[in-house]
């Protein structure tokens, strides 16, 4: 067999509204369906260069240069998919690397795992619908397939081929909307999305509500947002949304708290800084972690750049550049 080798790379993506508990483990089906934006895929990303060739004798993956299992039931069903598809069963050598840091609520998973389906499938020369195996490896990767506005759409089949995701809106739809990104810690969190959804599930009291009855009416609304190009209406939706994800980690026993007191102030800044404007200029959401991520448009990124070093100086000159953006690291706060 001759050497065939593929190197591609995959954006992160952040939900607007957010994707919080499955109603089937094994498939990974969420309760609701989500939407999100793509960020750039030069600035946050994951790069994956793969190869098969006669010498290979067991699949192996490397992430940031370090041996990884694929052994995991994720890796494998995302795999054994791919393989059979594909009718292709040769052994796969997989060298991932991120640009940001792994495991921090930064989006590491969908940007890995839609990397990981999307050069696998190149490399077996597969061309069909890839975001339901991404979706396999984990749920939010299914977004990473798309640019623009993505939104995750749950299904309703038990099998799972109906929750996929499609893009509603272009990477060029709204060139104003930028995102920043607010590093406030590059440790990795203590509890896993997975872990922490299951929890929700089996403990929280709101999830089926928000499921069931807020989520749907939030995702015709954001998207109307999205097509009039109405910020304030985005921000607003965005900011709630993850607070009410947050509100359902406090609700959940033991509680999760992934936010923290500089992710606080950050929101205290957003709604004071809005407040002073006397409109909404910014807008923010957080994953399961600390990381801010705040929406803006092209006009205001300078201001609010401005406010951002004078609240949260850093020594770290280095300027994350995310999105279609720049971002700040105030990573020594
Ligand atoms: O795809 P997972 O298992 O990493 O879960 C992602 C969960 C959130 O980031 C909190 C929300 C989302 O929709 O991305």
């Amino acid at each position: 067999m001759t050497r065939r080798e593929v190197e591609c790379s995959a954006p992160v993506n952040i939900a607007l509204i957010k994707y919080w508990g499955k109603r089937d483990e094994n498939l990974i089906l969420p309760l609701n369906s989500s939407l999100s934006i793509t960020l750039d895929q030069e600035e946050l990303c994951t790069t994956n260069y793969v190869y098969t060739d006669t010498a290979i004798s067991q699949d192996s993956l490397t992430i940031n240069g370090l041996p990884h299992s694929l052994d995991t039931p994720r890796y494998l069903s995302c795999l054994q998919t791919l393989r059979q598809l594909s009718g292709r069963h040769e052994r796969v050598w997989i060298e991932s690397t991120n640009n940001f840091p792994t495991a921090a609520g930064l989006a590491s998973s969908a940007a890995g795992f839609a990397c990981l389906v999307y050069s696998l499938a190149q490399l077996f020369q597969l061309d069909c619908e890839l975001s339901a195996i991404a979706r396999r490896g984990s749920g939010s990767a299914c977004r990473s397939m798309y640019g623009g506005f993505v939104e995750w759409k749950r299904g309703v089949l038990s099998n799972g081929e109906d929750s996929i995701a499609y893009q509603v809106f272009s990477e060029d739809y709204w060139p104003e909307l930028q995102v920043l990104i607010l590093v406030v810690s590059d440790q990795k969190k203590s509890v896993s999305s997975s872990h922490g959804m299951q929890r929700s599930v089996k403990t929280s009291p709101l999830i089926n509500t928000r499921a069931e009855s807020i989520v749907p009416e939030r995702i015709q609304l954001i998207k109307t947002a999205i097509s009039e190009r109405n910020f304030e209406s985005l921000a607003k939706l965005t900011m709630m949304d993850s607070n009410q994800f947050h509100a359902i980690c406090m609700d959940t026993l033991p509680p999760l708290f992934y936010l923290n007191e500089v992710s606080h102030k950050i929101i205290n800044m957003v709604h004071r800084y809005n407040e002073q404007c006397s409109e909404v200029r910014l807008g923010y959401t957080f994953d399961a972690g600390p990381n801010a991520c705040l929406l803006v448009q092209k006009q205001h990124v300078k201001q609010v750049l401005a406010i951002i070093h004078y609240l949260f100086p850093t020594s770290n000159e280095d300027k994350f550049v995310i999105g279609k953006s720049n971002s700040v690291s105030p990573t020594d706060l």
